[in-house]
């Protein structure tokens, strides 16, 4: 049976394009499993790294939330949630294998300047074809903007990019703010995650971490044939 989320995410995908570089889809989650993202717990900054098929990470998961300061029963069912939805996510996208990563983080200032940028390719092949789920879990949601496809823009954004020594500092970020139109940033409501564009310059959405108030999870899925995902590994090295 085809579940809500892979239709979902199957139609966001089919529409994103040089001119529709980000969509937010419903991930069609029951309200049970909504709430057992929210009742969790988060203690500090964590992050998870898996390369392969989500089921594969089965035990890699049940400890990370459990190092979260979870008990077993919740960790082993957040990591069927997770693991479901990643094999939902890539049963829409038609792939085999993911880069799966979870970030965990608590109230910070940290990201109240956004810090803009685009991600660049992950495979020299098909740079206009690349893309990338963002799923905000628990917490605030990944910000998009698509700079209204002003290609004009684009290149300013990824000139001060590649120039820039750091693009963390808070100095470059309020630089580049001023590329970016608060009206037409958005990002994913409650239950609902983004797929968008990476790689190629005019394809790729700009996006940043949203301001962190608040314990937040955040699930990143990078699809890929299984090949691919073990290159992005071995080139790594992780
Ligand atoms: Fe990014």
């Amino acid at each position: 049976m085809t579940s809500k989320l892979t239709t979902n995410l199957n139609n966001a995908a089919t529409k994103l394009g040089r001119d529709l570089k980000f969509e937010h889809f419903d991930l069609g989650l029951g309200q049970l499993v909504l709430d057992d993202f929210q009742s969790m717990k988060i203690s500090g900054y964590q992050y998870f790294n898996h390369f392969g098929n989500p089921e594969d990470a089965t035990p890699k998961l049940v400890q990370y939330f459990e190092s979260l300061g979870n008990d077993s029963a919740l960790s082993e069912k957040l990591t069927i949630h997770v693991t479901t939805l990643c094999q939902d996510a890539l049963k829409a996208l038609n792939k085999e294998a993911a880069w799966i990563t979870l970030r965990s983080s608590q109230n910070t200032n940290s990201h109240d300047i956004p810090r803009w940028h685009i991600d660049g390719t992950f495979w020299q092949n098909d740079p206009d074809k690349q893309r990338k789920v963002a799923i905000g879990l628990k917490g605030p949601k990944t910000l998009f903007n698509d700079l209204s496809n002003d290609n004009a823009k684009i290149d300013e954004l990824c000139e001060e990019l590649m120039q820039a020594n750091d693009t963390f500092c808070p100095q470059f970020r309020k630089k580049i703010a001023r590329l970016f139109d608060d009206a037409r940033t958005s990002s994913a409501a409650q239950g609902q995650g983004t797929i968008f564009n990476v790689g190629a310059k005019y394809h790729a959405a700009p996006h940043s971490e949203p301001p962190i108030h608040e314990d937040r999870l955040f699930l990143s899925i990078v699809p890929g044939t299984v090949q691919q995902i073990q290159e992005l590994r071995l080139e790594w090295n992780m």
